[in-house]
């Protein structure tokens, strides 16, 4: 096994799966006013410190995807975050993308930019303490929508990305994200899912990109979020899953799901239903940003003395991920000594 399957192995090992905390300025700014915290600086730092810095969150996080402000930041005492989750037996991961921008002459569509200088960014770095990296693409469902055109260019893009990460010792987290706005029906999600699947498959193959140093994070296969008749969990999970044995080839290690809006329990508990239809060809796993972040936000509220009650609030999410990596996660866990 070379060193790139190695690292996107061990992101994905039994019980474990990946903090997002790479928040843009504009995103952690929107999270941020949600709790009434301006979003300076020192208190994003202070924030990431306190994710961090959660004693025993290692148990179920296997990495961090940082931001490029956050993987320059340091602890209070001093001690840079990329050390600070090593010496925790954390990965160290970067968003490398520059955000989904309009694609020309589409209707409204986006195409993620970010691969200019790319190489240049991905040796620095790596030098800084990273050992994977993250570009999100990002595609809505509609009559007309995601089109062809915008199924392509971003596959095209997220391969070249992809190709650049794993010629600098950088595990490439692949995010084609479908976002699942709107009142759409499972039927619907899970074509544009497949469509977008296979093309990004097709890139990563025709750009020399090896699958098994390589991980997919992908959005669930769900009803819109405005949808009448929404599917339950275990209707979610099948969907999920049969769109995934169709499209995603079994050399990828693992897939690791955005939460994409879902409410904490519901990304929880249907992580835990696929897992529960194991065994699968891919380790399934988590790569939440806001259903692992939102109640130690809350409960941070920007205040140094609510930092132990965020901590606790984050461990909990984390804890109950990890049981949601074996299919052991049951909602009465919840409530059961939340420590
Ligand atoms: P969410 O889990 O909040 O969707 O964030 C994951 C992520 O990294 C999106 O790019």
């Amino acid at each position: 096994m070379n060193s790139l399957e190695e690292t996107a192995r061990a992101l994905v090992a039994e019980g474990k799966g990946i903090l997002a905390a790479d928040e843009s300025d504009g995103t952690i700014k929107k999270r941020f006013d949600s709790i009434g915290v301006e979003s300076t600086e020192e208190n994003r730092r202070a924030y990431r410190e306190l994710l961090f810095a959660t004693s025993g969150a290692e148990d179920y996080i296997s990495g961090v995807i940082l931001f490029d402000e956050t993987i320059r930041q340091s602890a209070e005492d001093g001690t840079p975050f990329p050390k600070l989750l090593e010496s925790k037996g954390i990965i160290p991961g970067i968003k490398v993308d520059k955000g989904a921008k309009p694609l020309a002459l589409s209707d409204g569509e986006t195409i993620t930019e970010g691969l200019d200088g790319l190489r240049a960014r991905l040796d620095e770095y790596r030098e800084l303490g990273a050992r994977f990296a993250k570009w999100r693409a990002t595609y809505s469902i509609d009559a007309d929508k995601p089109s062809e055109y915008c199924v392509w260019t971003n596959a095209h893009a997220l391969a070249r990305y992809a190709a650049l990460c794993q010629e600098a010792g950088l595990v490439p987290i692949v995010e084609p994200e479908v976002l699942q706005d709107g009142t759409h029906t499972l039927e619907q999600s899970s074509k544009a899912t497949g469509r977008v699947l296979q093309a990004v498959y097709t890139e990563l193959h025709d750009q020399r990109v090896d699958y098994r140093g390589t991980l997919l994070k992908p959005n669930m296969v769900l009803s819109g979020y405005d949808a009448a008749d929404r599917a339950g969990a275990e209707e979610v999970a099948e969907a999920t899953l049969e769109c995934f044995n169709k499209h995603v080839p079994a050399a990828v290690p693992g897939i690791v799901f955005l939460s994409g809006g879902q409410s904490d329990e519901d990304a929880t508990a249907h992580l835990n239903a696929m897992n529960a239809l194991g065994p699968h060809p891919w380790e399934l796993s988590f790569s939440y940003g806001r259903a692992l972040q939102a109640p130690a936000l809350k409960a941070w509220g920007g205040k140094p003395e609510n930092v132990e009650a965020a901590q606790r609030a984050y461990y909990h999410r984390a804890k109950m991920n990890g049981a949601a990596r074996t299919g052991m996660y049951a909602p009465e866990m919840e409530t059961a000594g939340v420590a």
